[in-house]
C-alpha cells in the first residue's frame, strides 16, 4: 500500500520533534551559497535530510543538506541550509515536502531565498532582489494530481504570492540599512540548463527580472497550506546573453561576495517580522 502524503508529513515531523524542535514561526530555504545564514542561528539544533523519515537528500554542491533549528533576529526559527531542485530528478511533491513538514511544525511564514540571473537591465551582479511576484515557467505544478483538502483547496489564488505586508517591510528594513534592494518578479525554469540568449529576450517581454531553477514550486506549495511568503534573490550573475558565458562558480562567487550584506537583511527581516 502506497503510504499518503499527510501521513509522510507527519512521519517526518514527529521525527523533528523528537529532535527537541518546538514552537517554531518562520521558515527558511537558503539557496545556492546562501547556507552560511544557518551558522548564525543561536542554540542551534541541526538535523540531517538523511535522518528524517522522506526526506530527499540534496546533490548539489555546495548545499549541506540540513535543517537548523533556533533562534534568529530574536525568533525561532527553521532553516533549511540545501534545497532539492526538480532537475535533481525529485519529483515536485519531494521538492516540495518541506514545506509541508514545516506547516504541520506550525510554521506560518516562510522566507524563500536563491540565486538568480538578472533579466532586467537595471541589475548588476551582487545586488539583492526582493521577490514581489513570480512567473511558473517549469511546465508543471506541484498541486497537480488528487488534492488533499486538508492541506490546502484544490484552486489555489496565486494572486498575493508574495505577502503585500511582508514587503512594505521588507523595504522598510533594506532603506534602514541602506541597501539599494531591488524588487522584481522572479521566473522559475526547471533547469539544469540555463537559458539562452533567446530564452532570456523572450521571458523579459513576458515581464520577469530575474531568472533561477527553483522558489516557483515551493512558494505554490506555501501558498496552497496558507503561509505568508518573502523572497529575496541574489542577483549573481546577468542572465544569457547579457554577458558572454555562464557558469556556476560565478554564481557561487557572487553569494560569497555578499553573503554579509544578504545575511544581515534575513535577519533583521527576522527581527521585524
Ligand atoms: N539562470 C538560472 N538560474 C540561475 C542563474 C541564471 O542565470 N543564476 C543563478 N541561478
Amino acid at each position: 500500500m502506497t503510504i499518503t502524503l499527510s501521513k509522510k508529513v507527519n512521519e517526518a515531523k514527529s521525527y523533528i520533534i523528537e529532535n527537541g524542535v518546538q514552537d517554531i514561526e518562520i521558515g527558511l530555504i537558503l539557496g545556492s551559497g546562501l547556507g552560511e545564514l544557518g551558522e548564525e542561528v543561536e542554540n542551534p539544533i541541526a538535523i540531517s535530510y538523511s535522518k528524517i523519515p522522506h526526506f530527499p537528500v540534496s546533490t548539489v554542491e555546495g548545499h549541506a543538506g540540513q535543517l537548523v533549528y533556533g533562534t534568529l533576529g530574536g525568533k525561532k526559527v527553521l532553516a533549511m541550509q540545501g534545497r532539492f531542485h526538480f532537475y535533481e530528478g525529485y519529483s515536485l511533491e519531494e521538492v516540495t515536502f518541506p514545506v509541508r513538514v514545516m506547516k504541520a511544525l506550525g510554521i506560518h511564514s516562510l522566507i524563500v531565498t536563491n540565486a538568480a540571473g538578472g533579466i532586467n537591465t537595471d541589475f548588476t551582479p551582487g545586488e539583492l532582489m526582493m521577490i514581489t511576484d513570480q512567473i511558473n515557467y517549469t511546465g508543471t505544478n506541484p498541486l497537480i494530481g488528487l488534492n488533499d483538502d486538508s492541506m490546502g483547496p484544490r484552486f489555489t489564488d496565486m494572486s498575493h504570492a508574495y505577502d503585500p505586508a511582508y514587503q512594505k517591510i521588507v523595504r522598510s528594513v533594506a532603506k534602514n540599512m541602506a541597501i539599494d534592494l531591488k524588487e522584481g518578479v522572479y521566473i522559475g525554469f526547471s533547469g539544469p540548463t540555463y537559458e539562452t540568449p533567446a530564452e532570456i529576450k523572450m521571458v523579459r517581454l513576458f515581464g520577469a527580472d530575474a531568472v533561477g531553477m527553483s522558489t516557483v514550486p515551493e512558494v505554490i506549495v506555501a501558498k496552497h497550506a496558507g503561509m505568508r511568503v518573502i523572497g529575496i534573490s541574489c542577483i549573481t550573475n546577468l542572465a544569457a546573453g547579457m554577458q558572454a558565458n555562464l557558469n556556476h562558480k560565478e554564481v557561487v562567487e557572487t553569494t560569497q561576495r555578499v553573503k554579509h550584506t544578504f545575511k544581515a537583511l534575513v535577519k533583521n527581516i527576522l527581527s521585524e517580522i
